[in-house]
């Protein structure tokens, strides 16, 4: 294996992936003095963490704080796992006062910087010790207690990026009340549908949050989702932008009126390690998006160890940790918040967007910071690309060590241009792939130890059995695909979906199902393992989207077209996307008097953003007398999504199809 590349023969997509041959050896500089120094130490760390996983995660346990010891570390029932069985924690605990009474309490826990506030003007720029988090977290807990919050009550958190956020979710943590983080780019009938379905009493938000130098109606979103969701019975608003908000008096409160007057005192809640921490929606193939559920005590350790491991973080190195994610993905959840304050590693936040005020802001940002971990996701990487080298370089890069990236497979394009512009070819290059279901990272390099492949997320992390493999769980040969799967229970790993048992059971735990009757998890993306046992993910194989790395059911995205009056039908499939990896491809047929045309398409692009939100919005509108169906009236989607992709000619079966006009009619159909 050299560091150096072997070939430069580069196409796009996931064609150059299949053929991706160049491999990069870990740098000495990182390997060094890397917590896994080399290839033969993952492996044999990986061994022990399969053959004897009890013992390896019980070490990993001992690491961190517990109130009361497990009696046995793991009660398998597949698909129902326990972790640290008996034993109590509290994650808050171990992020704040683990640091605070070993004598670290001055040091910086978080870093954030603002949207600057015009362009030219500095950045607003904050920075918190674990004392004064610690400080800031007992007095939101102490707050929220008086609004009646206890154990097992669920707390929606709708935030903008300040460190308020981080804030709000270590306080319901703190006091045993799971959360509920709901992206602040969702629409106000999204935060009306998760609301409803955790029966959540209590929202925190703001008035607003900057991004791209307007303001984001947060507050507004809430009060329009809460005429819907009656469940709510207190809204705490955190002053951020000082813009207009309208008022309930019985039900809304000024975060600093109840929280700057309450105790700094609130002594962290014992929670049984499988009391459920945190509840996070995301997409799946029908329409309603499911709350997948962590718990406390596995997932606390699980993204512990990643993120010491796949970022190598030692505390007392002057690092910095910067993972762009906003809180309200799993991915903010576990590398901005969870994983990384317990290591005792600065974590940075940030306001607004990568291109506001100019498209240098994360490379002055990385500057500023003097940031040494930075982790985001392809379509922030091919965009960079896009908007040029002189963005990039035109900053000193050199405090920057590990690279990591995030979401959707990255194409080896990407990924040599992330290697050789931002990391100077100096960095390694940590490709995670994992969910949300998964709580943490379950295949990625480790940057001292594992060799990179452009477009490869490489080998499991630590007690992750990941294998590729057919319906009846035989393992497939090399370099042929098939399904991703786990099949041995890992500490991070989702506990259910809120109120839908028979869901959880089917979407994972039902399609791959071995002779002797064992399951295993589905994780529904399609893969190939390489000779060398890297692992190469091609991509969703449900009906969910990956939009710039975010998840999105087709089926959510078509009833969010069908709720509109001028709608009849609507069909949703993804096409390739430049920038943001899969863009959304919409065919609809239309009711009687509804004309077709741009004007239209913009009302259903802006009708799918108040139902769900921005990222919704389909980038191709077609409008079409009908769609193309079997005989048995199922809407043929390989067609469409041809059709959508601009391919002339279609290599799929169309003799099921009903009617072939459709087909050619749906072709010469103009783009709206
Ligand atoms: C995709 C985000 C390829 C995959 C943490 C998965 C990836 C879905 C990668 C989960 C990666 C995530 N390479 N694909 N490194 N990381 N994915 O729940 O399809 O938002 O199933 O979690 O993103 O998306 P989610």
């Amino acid at each position: 294996m050299t560091g150096a590349p072997a070939s430069d023969s580069s196409g796009s997509g996931i064609e150059s992936v299949m053929h991706e041959d160049r491999v990069f050896d870990p740098p000495a500089s990182v390997s060094d003095s890397a917590h896994v120094p080399s290839l033969e130490a993952y492996r044999s760390l990986h061994e022990r963490s399969l053959q004897d996983p009890e013992g390896f995660w019980s070490d990993v346990a001992m690491e961190l704080s517990w109130f009361q010891p497990w009696s046995k570390v793991l009660e398998w029932d597949a698909p129902d796992a326990k972790w640290f069985v008996g034993a109590t924690t509290n994650v808050s605990y171990n992020c704040l006062d683990r640091q605070v009474e070993a004598g670290y309490g001055d040091e910086t826990a978080i870093i954030w910087e603002g949207e600057p506030l015009e362009p030219g003007s500095g950045p607003e720029v904050r920075s918190l010790s674990y004392r004064e988090l610690m400080d800031e977290t007992c007095k939101l807990a102490n707050a929220l207690k008086s609004l009646g919050v206890g154990k097992g009550d669920v707390v929606t958190i709708y935030m903008p990026m300040v460190p308020e956020a981080a804030v709000a979710m270590l306080a319901c943590a703190r006091i045993g009340a799971p959360h509920s983080v709901i992206f602040g780019g969702f629409s106000a009938q999204a935060i009306a549908d998760r609301v409803h379905d955790a029966s959540s009493k209590v929202i925190i938000t703001a008035d607003g949050g900057w991004r791209r130098g307007g303001i984001v109606p947060l507050k507004a979103n809430v009060d329009e989702a809460c005429q819907q969701a009656d469940c709510v019975e207190h809204v705490v608003v955190l002053r951020r932008c000082e813009n207009e908000v309208s008022w309930t008096d019985d039900r809304d409160h000024w975060w600093h009126d109840i929280v700057d007057s309450a105790s700094p005192d609130c002594p962290a809640e014992p929670m049984g390690s499988e009391d459920l921490l945190f509840v996070l929606y995301t997409s799946g193939s029908t329409g309603k998006p499911k709350g997948i559920l962590h718990t406390t005590g596995g997932y606390m350790v699980h993204a512990y160890l990643t993120s010491k491991m796949t970022f190598d973080l030692h505390p007392g190195r002057d690092q910095v940790m910067w993972c762009t994610a906003d809180i309200g993905w799993v991915t903010g959840h576990s590398y901005v918040v969870y994983g990384v304050l317990p290591n005792r590693v600065p974590t940075l936040m940030y306001e607004g967007a990568p291109n506001w005020p100019d498209p240098s802001r994360f490379w002055q940002m990385v500057e500023r910071h003097k940031v040494t971990q930075f982790y985001t996701a392809p379509t922030a990487i091919r965009a960079f690309m896009r908007w040029g080298d002189e963005h990039v370089t035109g900053h000193d890069l050199s405090s920057l060590q590990i690279l990591g990236t995030v979401g959707e497979p990255i194409n080896p394009e990407a990924w040599m241009w992330y290697h050789r512009v931002v990391g100077g070819e100096r960095c390694p290059i940590v490709d995670t792939w994992w969910q949300t279901e998964t709580g943490g990272h379950m295949i990625t390099p480790l940057p001292g130890a594992t060799p990179t492949k452009p477009g490869s997320c490489t080998l499991p992390f630590f007690g992750v059995d990941a294998a590729i493999v057919d319906e009846k769980g035989v393992e497939q040969p090399a370099d042929t695909g098939g399904l991703l799967a786990i099949r041995k229970p890992w500490p991070s790993m989702l506990r259910g979906i809120l109120g839908d048992r028979e869901r959880f059971i089917e979407t994972y735990w039902s399609d791959i199902k071995t002779e002797d009757g064992t399951i295993y998890y589905k994780a529904g993306d399609g893969a190939r393992r390489d000779a060398d046992g890297y692992f190469w993910v091609m991509g969703r194989i449900d009906d969910v989207l990956n939009v710039s790395g975010h998840r999105l059911g087709t089926a959510e995205v078509e009833s969010a077209l069908v709720s509109h009056a001028d709608v009849v039908e609507a069909a949703v499939v993804g096409m390739p996307h430049e920038i943001k990896g899969e863009g959304i491809a919409a065919f609809i047929t239309l009711g009687p008097g509804a004309s077709p045309g741009q004007d239209l398409a913009g009302l259903l692009r802006e009708h799918v953003a108040k139902e769900i939100g921005a990222i919704a919005k389909p980038d191709q509108i077609r409008f079409a007398d009908a769609l193309p169906k079997t005989r048995s009236g199922k809407i043929m989607r390989r067609l469409l999504r041809d059709v959508a992709a601009g391919k002339e000619k279609t290599e799929q079966d169309v003799t099921t199809l009903e009617d072939f006009a459709v087909l050619a009619k749906l072709r010469e159909s103009e783009e709206a």
